[in-house]
């Protein structure tokens, strides 16, 4: 029975991430990365990102609101340990009769974009969901987000517009052994992958102290 639901709540195309990208869990430690990497999208990625004007103030804001202990915030680090993606999954309150639902939001920087990252995000945070007993991810987006929309869609995400914004929705299976091992994996994964990035950022600052920052071609 439980399977006969599941089912048909998978979508019909599922998406898979073109690559498997490490993505870590994000936690109080972190809230330095994550306001950095908040401030550094531009007037219009900010709009994109929170549906309205925003400013560094309410960036500060929203930031000092985390919840680590209630939503889950992921994060891709690249090679100079510089938060490039990060997706917060924010975790509705729960309704009497109503499907336990979680809102996903999600910014990659501009270098880190088109490379699969929002993608493995959506993915990663899909797989938490189920694993933490979310039925229903749900994403607000204007509908001029063309890559938002494209990566909702992608994802088989049902879609209802209004007046320029839209609602997408993902109808999620319960969680199963391989969700669970899924998660466990990715993130040992990504911890094996950000401590290899700290020794060869270390090493290179070892490197420069003794001999000096290579200079860059003009
Ligand atoms: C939306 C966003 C997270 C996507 O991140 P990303 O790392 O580039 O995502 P991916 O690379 O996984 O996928 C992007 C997809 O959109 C497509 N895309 C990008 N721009 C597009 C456009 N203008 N029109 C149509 N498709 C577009 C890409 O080709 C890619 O598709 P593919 O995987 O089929 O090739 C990123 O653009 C972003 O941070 N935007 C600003 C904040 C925002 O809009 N957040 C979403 C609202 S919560």
């Amino acid at each position: 029975m439980h399977n006969k639901l599941a089912s048909k709540y998978l979508p019909s195309k599922p998406y898979f991430a073109r690559k498997a990208v490490p993505i870590r869990e994000l936690h109080a430690g972190h809230t330095k990365e994550i306001l950095q990497h908040l401030l550094q999208l531009n007037e219009g990625e900010r709009r994109l990102r929170f549906g309205i004007q925003t400013s560094d103030e309410v960036i500060g804001r929203y930031v000092g609101c985390l919840d680590f202990n209630k939503d889950a915030i992921f994060g891709i680090f690249d090679l100079n340990l510089r938060l490039i993606g990060m997706a917060h999954l924010a975790y509705l309150p729960v309704d009497e009769g109503n499907a336990r639902a979680a809102k996903f939001g999600v910014s990659v920087l501009p270098e880190g974009r088109s490379q699969g990252f929002g993608t493995a995000l959506l993915q990663r945070s899909a797989v938490h969901s189920r694993n933490t007993r979310i039925e229903t991810l749900y994403v607000h987006c204007l509908t001029s987000n063309k890559a938002m929309m494209h990566l909702a869609q992608k994802a088989g995400m049902s879609i209802e517009y209004a007046h320029g914004d839209a609602d997408a929705y993902l109808k999620l299976p319960p969680a199963n052994p391989s969700t669970i091992v899924e998660e466990a994996a990715n993130e040992q994964w990504a911890d094996m992958d950000y401590a290899l990035k700290q020794n060869l950022k270390r090493s290179h600052q070892a490197w420069w102290w003794f001999f000096g920052r290579p200079k860059l071609a003009p």
